[in-house]
């Protein structure tokens, strides 16, 4: 549930700090819809770079920011459709682009949404508490990046194993970068460190566990689902329908936009992927995998898991040579030689790891479901190639330069995948799924038993998550007009 106490005292201090670093806040309406955005503040933005530390880059927490590095408006949402010539189904399979998102990440949107209700609410003391951001990489960078534009003190925590980019990343932005043992799949450490922070400071610590923070799952209910749904609608023909949303979960989150399209378009169907070297989902199987920010061998608290009907395992090799053919100048050669247009083939570093794995999912669902070219089947990426850079270079040190023949296998793979490793899960194998939360969050984090059972058993559990947004946003409006009595 999301905890909107106030603490009248502090939200006063809150405010007199915003208004002296000159931070407005958007409001989640905002976020959904830029055009919502203030004149001022959109002539403010023609100034200001996409990735700067500026507090009105806040506004920037959104699908629709104009793909320039500087100065750029709300131009709509980036979206990609992947053809079938690179699908090799004929189902519209259609990913939202998380790349300009400041941080390139939509993981941003996350970590916005957890802190501004604790500073609104005036539960967060920015004086006092440091932001602690525990994560598997783009949301303790989008962590550290909102903190700064905040002027919040933070830490990020991510296991040692994430790709360098993220650390580099990392050290200018975040105050403390705190690298925890082993790769994606090791969040109990990532837990334990938190903890341990707890137990030293106390209250000198705040920490936003994405896993565990609703404002994570209801940020991707008001903001990414209506994109979809935004995107669909631009998209549909006559004939068109949403088959289907496919989304890896990492905390789980974005999942949340996948209620929000089950709610407006009861047919289409919510996947979940994961890796099928740790298909917890799958068959409560753990393992370590290269899909970085997904998979972490649990079932998050904010994965609402009644709405979800199927889940996927996706080879983490597949997408590590999906990378290469989507991004290496000889697999997009090869890529034309079978069709694929150039305005596709120069956006598919759009698509970062965990993006290909979506996409993958969305394939395999095409193919279980025998979707035709009526269908339309809606997915995230996540962050794009800027993010694995080095693994490209890793990968060409382990197996050499990437060749045409190399194309041809990997094309001829995508051409194949099967619909193996998939569950369109019954009422019991959700429940099965559920029940996993029982042994992370009710017998190590401190969950309640009365809890887990409400998010099962009581109808309005997950509707009463959402409705927090309205009252959210009534009090981000407050506290705006409260910061600009104190200029
Ligand atoms: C690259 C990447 N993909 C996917 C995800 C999963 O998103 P979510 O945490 O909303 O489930 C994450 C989360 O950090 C991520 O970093």
């Amino acid at each position: 549930m999301i905890d909107l106490t106030r603490n009248e005292a502090q939200i006063e201090k809150n405010a007199k700090l915003c208004a002296q670093q000159d931070i407005i806040l958007p409001t989640f309406a905002q976020m959904a819809d830029p055009s919502l955005v203030p004149e001022k503040i959109k002539e403010e933005l023609k100034g200001i770079g996409r990735d700067e530390v500026h507090s009105r880059n806040l506004f920037r927490v959104t699908w629709e920011n104009e793909p320039v590095e500087s100065g750029g408006g709300f131009t709509g949402i980036n979206y990609l459709e992947i053809p079938p010539e690179i699908t090799g189904v004929p189902a519209r399979i259609i990913g939202l682009s998380g790349k300009y998102f400041p941080t390139g990440a939509h993981k941003v949107g996350a970590a916005y949404s957890c802190l501004v209700s604790t500073l609104v609410t005036g539960q967060f003391d920015p004086e006092k508490n440091k932001a602690v951001w525990p994560s598997t990489g783009n949301y303790c960078r989008g962590g550290a990046y909102i903190s700064r534009l905040l002027s919040c003190k933070s830490i990020a925590i991510l296991p040692e194993e994430m790709s360098k980019e993220r650390f580099e990343w990392l050290k200018n932005m975040a105050d403390e970068t705190i690298a925890t043992p082993g790769s994606e799949s090791n969040v109990k450490e990532i837990f334990d460190k938190c903890h341990e922070l707890n137990a030293e400071y106390g209250e000198g610590v705040f920490i936003f566990n994405q896993f565990d923070q609703m404002p994570n799952t209801l940020w991707h209910h008001e903001v990414t689902g209506p994109a979809f749904e935004r995107v669909f609608k631009a998209e549909a023909g006559d004939r068109s329908r949403l088959a289907g949303i496919c989304l890896s979960s990492g905390s789980g989150g974005t999942l949340g936009s996948g209620t929000y399209i089950k709610k407006n378009y009861p047919c289409a169907k919510v996947a979940v992927s994961e890796a099928l070297q740790c298909p917890t989902l799958l068959n409560n199987g753990f393992g370590a995998h290269r899909i970085e920010g997904i998979g972490d061998k649990h079932v998050p608290w904010v994965h609402n898991v009644k709405d979800t009907d199927m889940v996927a395992a996706i080879d983490d090799e597949h997408t590590m040579r999906l990378l290469r053919l989507f991004n290496e100048p000889v697999g997009r050669d090869y890529l034309a030689s079978r069709g694929v247009k150039d305005e596709v083939l120069k956006r598919l570093d759009w698509l970062g790891v965990s993006s290909i794995c979506n996409m993958l999912t969305a394939v395999k669902m095409a193919k279980y479901y025998e979707l035709t070219e009526d269908d339309v089947v809606m997915t995230v990426f996540t962050d794009s190639e800027a993010m694995y850079t080095s693994r490209l270079a890793e990968l060409t040190a382990e197996r050499g330069a990437y060749t045409r023949d190399d194309a041809v296998a990997d094309y001829e793979m995508l051409q194949q995948l099967g619909i193996d490793s998939m569950l369109e899960f019954r009422y019991e194998d959700k429940k099965r799924v559920h029940n996993l939360k029982y042994y992370t969050w009710v017998e190590q984090q401190g969950k309640t038993y009365d809890e887990i059972n409400a998010q099962w058993y009581d109808r309005d559990y997950w509707e009463s998550v959402y409705a927090a947004r309205d009252e959210l946003d009534r009090m981000i409006v407050e506290f705006n007009n409260k910061v600009e009595s104190y200029r």
